[in-house]
């Protein structure tokens, strides 16, 4: 955990900008995989973690906006739970830790929370993502499940997006901690991307390195020799000579901060030249994001650039023309990057995506674009100091979509669409860094993992 002090801060600034009523946050249970004993690896809802640090299940807590009196619900283990689970703090012990005086066992909560909207206090919530934990409200509230969204608090989740997506030094420190480990993970699959190995060897190697390092991993391990599939989750394919693998990977550190990172590598560590050519216009785009990441630009404008980036070097190759300004506003480079250039990254790898991905990316200022593609970027609202970003352009050969726009000849103006049927069989390309957003530009998080052809093809030959 942070310094109680931290909690503490960042408790009272979320009571000065509500002003008023309950806020209450349930914390996560556990979850059964196969039979009820039989359960996940346990996860503490993020924004439990980011304002009372405790990373046990089966808690809960109300702050009172109008006194300030912070409380904290909870059971003490009992015999049982000490033979099976060793020894635990007290609910007592747990809550002085982050700072909270007053505790009371969970049976207490229901009767709490009634009382409170019988007497007029509006209880504000977050958006719920798990069916248990909406049960398990409708419970302590006395209402019917469909209710419970009625208190989902449009206030609240301003007020949290606002101080989570400005990350403090403490943070920053611990997203760097989960870099250093995604750095190993991402040496060690470069130099196992070797023919004949299966990806599934190299996966578990992967996720391995997380769990050594704190772990667990961040999100499934994404690694495949079909990288043109976005978030390619099988890992049953043995690598060739001639493919592209591409690793996308990252872990949490024991306080829940994530890192996402991706490499691409050709197996067997040489590039070919045609790997190389595509591959350096992906390196391009994502080092001229971070040249230009500053506070105060959009980062739509970041998202543009990069497929700006992208459709001259595709032109370079013969894969598109035209012009390029207009190619990107028609989103005709999108049949080559279907995909938004990066997301904010914090103690959630999407950070806070559980509240909306409307409420972290966009604003008053900022609207999500229907366009095909630009569609799905997550983040488009202006930088500023202490964000986290991720920077992930690629280039996929997707087969089927290839198919499907020649048959409806779309932007012909602009894609040669003869010559890319040789690209069919080449996979996908992705190169993703996570960058904090200083005063005046950016920086890359964590010692820098081979990226450039001459880096990735030195360490792939150690
Ligand atoms: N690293 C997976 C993602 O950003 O969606
Ligand atoms: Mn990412």
């Amino acid at each position: 955990m942070f310094k109680l002090e931290v909690y503490k801060n960042r408790r009272k600034d979320l009571m000065r900008k509500m002003g008023n009523g309950l806020i209450f946050f349930p914390g996560n249970t556990e979850v059964s995989f196969n039979y009820p004993a039989n359960t996940y690896h346990f996860r503490q809802d993020s924004n439990f973690l980011y304002f009372f640090g405790l990373n046990q299940p089966d808690l809960a807590a109300v702050l009172d906006a109008n006194t300030g009196k912070e409380y904290i619900f909870g059971n003490d283990v009992d015999m049982d739970d000490i033979i099976w689970m060793g020894p635990q703090p007290s609910i007592k012990d747990r809550a002085a830790k982050c700072g909270v005086e007053n505790t009371a066992p969970f049976s207490e909560l229901s009767g709490f929370l009634q009382n409170a909207q019988n007497k007029g206090q509006q209880i504000h919530i977050l958006p719920v993502y798990r069916g248990d934990t909406t049960i398990q409200l409708a419970d302590l509230l006395g209402i019917h499940h469909s209710e419970v969204k009625k208190l989902i608090s449009e206030q609240l989740i301003k007020a949290v997006v606002s101080l989570r997506e400005i990350k403090d030094e403490y943070e920053i420190a611990e997203i760097e901690k989960a870099v250093e480990t995604a750095y190993k993970m991402h040496t060690t699959s470069m130099k196992m991307a070797k023919p004949g190995i299966i990806e599934q060897e190299i996966a578990g190697v992967v996720e391995g390195i997380a769990i050594s390092g704190g772990g667990p991993v961040s999100f499934p391990v994404i690694l495949s020799v079909r990288g043109e599939t976005l978030h390619n989750h099988h890992h049953n394919n043995i690598l060739q000579i001639g493919q592209m693998m591409v690793t996308d990977a990252g872990c949490e550190t024991q306080m829940g901060y994530a890192s996402d990172i991706t490499r691409t590598v050709p197996v067997g560590g040489k590039f070919n030249e045609r790997q190389k050519a595509v591959y350096e216009i992906v390196l391009k785009a994502n080092e001229e994001v971070i040249k230009q990441c500053k506070p105060g630009i959009f980062y739509r404008d970041m998202h543009f650039w990069a497929a700006k980036t992208i459709v001259n070097g595709l032109k370079e190759l013969g894969l598109m023309k035209g012009d390029t300004d207009a190619a990107v506003a028609a989103g005709a480079h999108a049949l080559f990057m279907p995909h938004g250039l990066g997301h904010q990254m914090g103690l959630d790898v999407h950070d806070m995506e559980g509240l909306g991905e409307n409420y972290v990316g966009y604003d008053e200022e900022i609207q999500r674009s229907e366009q095909f593609g630009l569609a799905f970027l997550r983040m488009a609202k202006r930088l500023k100091p202490g964000m986290v970003m991720t920077d992930e352009p690629g280039i996929y050969f997707i087969p089927a979509l290839i198919d499907l726009w020649k048959s409806e000849s779309k932007h012909t103006g602009f894609i040669n669409y003869d010559k890319l049927e040789s690209y069919k069989d080449f996979g996908g390309i992705r190169i993703e860094d996570d960058l904090l957003i200083t005063e005046n530009g950016c920086r890359v998080l964590g010692t820098p993992i081979p990226k450039t052809v001459e880096e990735i093809e030195k360490t792939m030959g150690e």
